[in-house]
């Protein structure tokens, strides 16, 4: 027996296995850097893990290695919602995914981003705010989880009073890449209940144009070209998920990695002009996105001494490359001065994260104005008995009790 078929296969997307991946990986790039077994989504299925630096970064950026898997999801695809799911950007190819990306990016400007700067420090001065009498939070509930959804859908144009229901939504929605059944219907509903009230939506903005992503989601157009119905959903869809899921661990995770080391803690703190590659760090450090989307062979591809057939799944595991020792010397240190730092926490390559700007400016004011407010912030409970979400392809805490 060679020492792959010795490695016992965890249950990817369990809490416990998203509590501490990293010797997993650390043990696949030694050995089985190219690892087949088996994933819940979209149901019990092989898929191949990809683990080192390189190769993940091959994974990203050759074509051959498609974005499109609609072909494993067809008796999902009879569902008319899905469709509706499937077809935004990042499970789309060239042709199509250019098209797509332009048309969003003529909304999705660095001057709509750079104009939320106040108004994201505002909402995070007020939600601190509202905790500081208590002396104690937890942290993903009262802070890390309302601030995001709050910016984006400012930024969308989407009604204070509807918000919460967007929180329960996209929820249940990611927990049902844990592939339990119960998880899956759980979320069928809520995903209906969202379509249809983003179908209002968009013909509220067609009536009345507001200043917001929305409506200029709604107008852009390029050469007369114009993102359809169904478009626009799977587009606000993805970027209401996309928008805040990975950025609520960030900040949550983000603030564990600096509780944990007072060192590290010690120089965020002093210094506040490190925070832009501070955050590039924890970015690397907590790759909240620990699994990119499934990419579908196109054809027969050889990595190292495997090869992968065509018509199989592919998941470059970015919370590995981002750990490569052949890639960051001590991985498992935190370094806020990091140099170089190429993490592929964002991606790479075409499907390079949309909003990584806006990411990576929401983790610097929030991070820096919750040292800064609670020089004293520390966890509430014993790091044993912090809880890890399941799902597939995020990691994130359910929950950061702190005081402060
Ligand atoms: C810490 C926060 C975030 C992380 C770690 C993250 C990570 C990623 C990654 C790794 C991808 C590529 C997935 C793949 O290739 O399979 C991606 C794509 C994407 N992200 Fe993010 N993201 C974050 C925040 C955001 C925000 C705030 C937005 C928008 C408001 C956003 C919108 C998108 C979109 C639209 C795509 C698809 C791009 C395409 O397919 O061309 N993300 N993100």
């Amino acid at each position: 027996m060679n020492s792959v078929d010795q490695i016992k296969p965890p249950d990817l997307a369990s809490p416990r296995f998203k509590a501490n991946p990293y010797p997993f990986y650390a043990r696949l790039r030694a050995e089985a850097p190219v690892y087949r077994t088996t994933v819940p989504v979209p149901h019990r299925q092989p898929a191949w893990l990809v683990t080192r630096y390189g190769d993940v970064l091959t994974v990203l950026k050759d074509d051959r290695f498609a974005n499109d898997w609609s072909p494993k999801m067809l008796w999902l695809l009879r569902w008319g919602f899905a469709k509706a799911l499937m077809g935004n950007m990042v499970s789309r190819d060239p042709p199509d995914h250019t098209r797509l990306r332009t048309l969003v990016q003529k909304a999705f400007t660095p001057r709509r981003i750079e104009r939320l700067r106040e108004r994201i420090q505002s909402v995070c001065d007020d939600l601190l705010d509202a905790a500081a009498p208590n002396g104690r939070m937890e942290l993903v509930r009262g802070y890390a989880l309302p601030f995001p959804v709050t910016i984006i859908a400012d930024l969308l144009g989407i009604p204070p009073q509807d918000r919460l229901r967007f929180q329960s939504w996209t929820g249940s929605i990611v927990e049902s890449s844990s592939g339990s059944a119960t998880d899956v219907l759980r979320a069928l509903p809520n995903i209906w209940f969202f379509l249809r009230y983003l179908r209002k939506l968009f013909a509220q903005r067609r009536a009345e144009p507001q200043d917001d992503l929305v409506t200029a989601l709604v107008q852009a157009e390029e050469a007369g070209d114009r993102l359809n119905e169904d478009e626009l959903l799977a587009i606000v869809f993805l970027l209401l998920v996309a928008g805040y899921e990975s950025t609520v661990s960030l900040i949550a995770s983000g603030t564990l990695a600096l509780i944990q080391d007072p060192e590290q803690r010690n120089r965020f703190e002093q210094n506040p002009a490190l925070a832009e590659s501070a955050i590039e760090e924890l970015l690397r450090y907590t790759s909240p996105l620990d699994i990119s989307t499934p990419r579908l062979m196109r054809e027969e591809v050889r990595i190292g001494s495997v090869t992968i057939p065509p018509g199989e799944l592919v998941l470059a595991v970015l919370g590995s490359a981002n750990h490569d020792e052949s890639q960051f010397p001590d991985p498992e240190t935190l370094d806020l001065t990091r140099e170089p730092n190429q993490h592929l926490a964002f991606g790479q390559g075409a499907h390079f994260c949309l909003g990584a700007s806006l990411a990576s400016l929401e983790g610097q004011i929030a991070l820096t104005t919750l040292f800064r407010r609670f020089p004293n912030l520390r966890l509430a409970e014993a790091p044993e008995s912090l809880h890890w979400r399941k799902g597939l392809f995020l990691r994130g805490l359910e929950q950061l009790p702190v005081s402060f």
